[in-house]
């Protein structure tokens, strides 16, 4: 996700715009630039890097305009660079946007209008809309904004100038957040209230595809039809803090809420017509996938358990032998690889040491390197042979969420992806599990939207005073489990142990006394009865069982005492529901107990040492 302002006003904007740019800087900052609208010609400052960069360089730009917009950019297509940064021109640089979030079909567009021969400058998605308007501007930009949505697909926001209309602002939203701040003979359009909190307290919020023309004289909201939209302005009392949190109390929040659009992001652009899996930048071809041996999957902390999801999805769908192992591990053992070998690296940051030296260990012994990073421009990036991103967008809280989640579903569609290519997966069983992944961020939002944190909350604060808890799964809740166990423990500092459900007699079971909690994750599966077993095995020792399960199982609320129920979906893709129950619950829990959720103790974002 990235950061977005325009400033239409009496005063100069240069460092208003700027100072938009910091205060939305938590949404991506590989790269940023200005555009300014300056007698009768737009000056463009573009800088790769943090916003120290663009502010280094920000007096090259004079400061007598009172129009611009600006941009943060946190890379999903293309690496962070100067050519890849927005504001994006057209061939005339008579046109300029700035976009927040995915344009799905920009290939296609690309192609036509290079066709018509349009010269793009840059790698990225964005820049595409720069020539729509270019191409379909006559005389008015609100007109051209709406030829070119019309012509878009994804979901996203932008804002358009042009020196044809140097005091016009025109910018249109697509499931994703686009707010107006309306000052005294000054307004502003964001990405977040927080870019021009500062400036004024007074906002409207535009609905999807309503196009908002901002002039000094004012704001006007229409339909794409030309039809007037009212939007009742609202005064908005939130701080500083909270509003670069988006309203939500801690980041960790936020992240956990911004799953469905990370979802849907990583999805983009990655399921055919058709309802197969296309994925590209793999660094491996079909034939050497078709020639695959074995694939080892090496991460650390909770990106290891998005990759003990992949073992599970990678044997079902591509029936690969797969290896796993903690980083820390894989890299001071002698495993037996060569060419015939994947390895995965699975890192959100791809700078993790651990990881980055389990991949050079495994590219020594010859093996195939993949990537699954949230970071364009990482290490990993940088010595794997390809790379599958996440598109989760910059994740603050030390807890990763959205992340994780994100990395499940890469790991999911590189299976079946592998699948497909192997020829070891039904066609027709891939566009089921297609259709589903499809509605899954959909479902996951109604899930959040349904309220379901306040159950979690009551639940949280009666056993947060716990000093033990064990969590448990089987096949592929266990990954849940283990993660779930792994967000308690490092937010909320309680003791806690994860295991196999049908190991945990072997030994785990002599902890449990009377009142002991014990989670498990009980999501519809082919070993729920075995799971059920398990439950009655803790419960006979006076445990207090709290089950993660499927909407409709009304077996689990008699055999557990308390349970989160998510929607239904196949068990294979079950992990992308059950783990944010257990996200709220660690969270409720470290919230109880008064901990610090987004900065917890002795943890970093980045494990970048041994
Ligand atoms: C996640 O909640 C933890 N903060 C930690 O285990 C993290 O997953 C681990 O350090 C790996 O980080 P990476 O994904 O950036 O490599």
């Amino acid at each position: 996700m990235c950061g977005i302002v325009g400033y239409v006003g009496g005063r100069p904007c240069r460092d208003i715009l700027f100072r938009g740019l910091r205060k939305l800087e938590y949404r991506g900052y590989d790269s940023a630039g200005i555009s300014l609208i300056h007698k009768g010609r737009f000056d463009l400052l573009h800088s790769v890097g943090n916003l120290d960069r663009l502010e280094s360089v920000l007096h090259q730009m004079e400061n007598g305009s009172t129009v611009g917009i600006a941009h943060t950019r946190w890379a999903t297509h293309g690496r962070p660079s100067n050519e890849n940064a927005h504001p994006h021109t057209d061939c005339s640089g008579r046109f300029a946007i700035v976009l927040n979030g995915i344009v799905e079909n920009y290939l296609a567009l690309r192609a036509e209008l290079e066709v018509e021969g349009h010269s793009f400058t840059s790698e990225t998605d964005a820049e595409v809309v720069a020539h729509l308007l270019e191409r379909s501007y006559d005389g008015s930009l609100r007109e051209a904004v709406a030829a070119a949505f019309q012509r878009m697909e994804g979901h996203f926001t932008f804002v358009a100038v042009t020196i044809e209309e140097p005091e016009t602002i025109v910018a249109v939203r697509k499931e994703t957040p686009l707010v107006v701040g309306l000052g005294e003979g000054e307004y502003f359009v964001a990405s977040a209230v927080s870019a021009f909190l500062a400036e004024t307290r007074t906002v409207i919020f535009p609905d999807d595809a309503e196009l908002v023309v901002v002039t000094r004289g004012g704001v006007e909201v229409t339909t794409m039809d030309g039809l007037a939209v009212e939007h009742a302005p609202e005064v908005v009392d939130w701080d500083e803090d909270a509003a670069e949190k988006g309203g939500y109390e801690t980041f960790m929040l936020k992240e956990i809420h911004e799953q469905p659009v990370a979802l849907a992001d990583t999805l983009s652009q990655r399921m055919s017509r058709d309802g197969l899996v296309c994925l590209d930048g793999l660094g491996i071809t079909d034939d050497e996938i078709r020639a695959l041996q074995q694939v080892v999957i090496v991460a650390c902390g909770t990106s290891y358990h998005a990759g003990l999801v992949g073992k599970y999805a990678l044997e079902r769908w591509a029936r690969l032998p797969v290896e796993i192992d903690v980083a820390s591990e894989f890299r001071y053992r002698d495993p037996v690889m060569g060419p015939n070998t994947l390895c995965i690296a699975i890192s959100q940051s791809g700078e993790t040491a651990d990881t980055l030296a389990a991949m050079r260990a495994a590219r020594t012994a010859g093996a195939r390197i993949l990537a699954i990073t949230n970071i364009v421009g990482s290490q990993v990036t940088r010595e794997a042979h390809g790379v599958l991103f996440t598109r989760a967008g910059l994740e603050i809280g030390v807890a990763a969420t959205k992340t994780f989640l994100t990395q499940v579903l890469a790991v999911q569609l590189l299976s079946l992806y592998m699948g497909q290519v192997r020829e070891t997966v039904a066609l027709d069983k891939v566009r089921a599990l297609t259709d589903e992944l499809r509605h899954i961020p959909t479902l996951l939002n109604s899930y959040l939207d349904s309220g379901p944190a306040a159950d979690i909350e009551r639940v949280a604060a009666a056993y947060a005073k716990n000093r033990f808890f064990l969590y448990l799964g089987r096949n592929i809740g266990l990954p849940v489990a283990l993660e779930g166990a792994l967000k308690l423990k490092e937010i909320s500092y309680i003791p806690t142990e994860s295991y196999a459900a049908g190991e945990m007699k072997h030994g785990p079971i002599a902890l449990l006394e009377d009142g002991s909690p014990v989670v498990v994750v009980a999501t519809d599966s082919h070993v729920y009865d075995k799971l059920v077993s398990n439950v009655q095995e803790v419960k006979a020792r006076g445990a207090h069982v709290i089950a993660v399960a499927s909407e409709g199982n009304v077996g689990a609320s008699v055999m557990a005492d308390e349970v989160f129920y998510v929607p239904a979906v196949d068990e294979m893709l079950s992990p992308l529901l059950g783990v944010v129950p257990l996200q709220l619950f660690a969270y409720y829990a470290a919230k109880a107990n008064g901990e610090s959720v987004d900065q917890p103790r002795n943890l970093a974002k980045t494990v970048t040492v041994e």
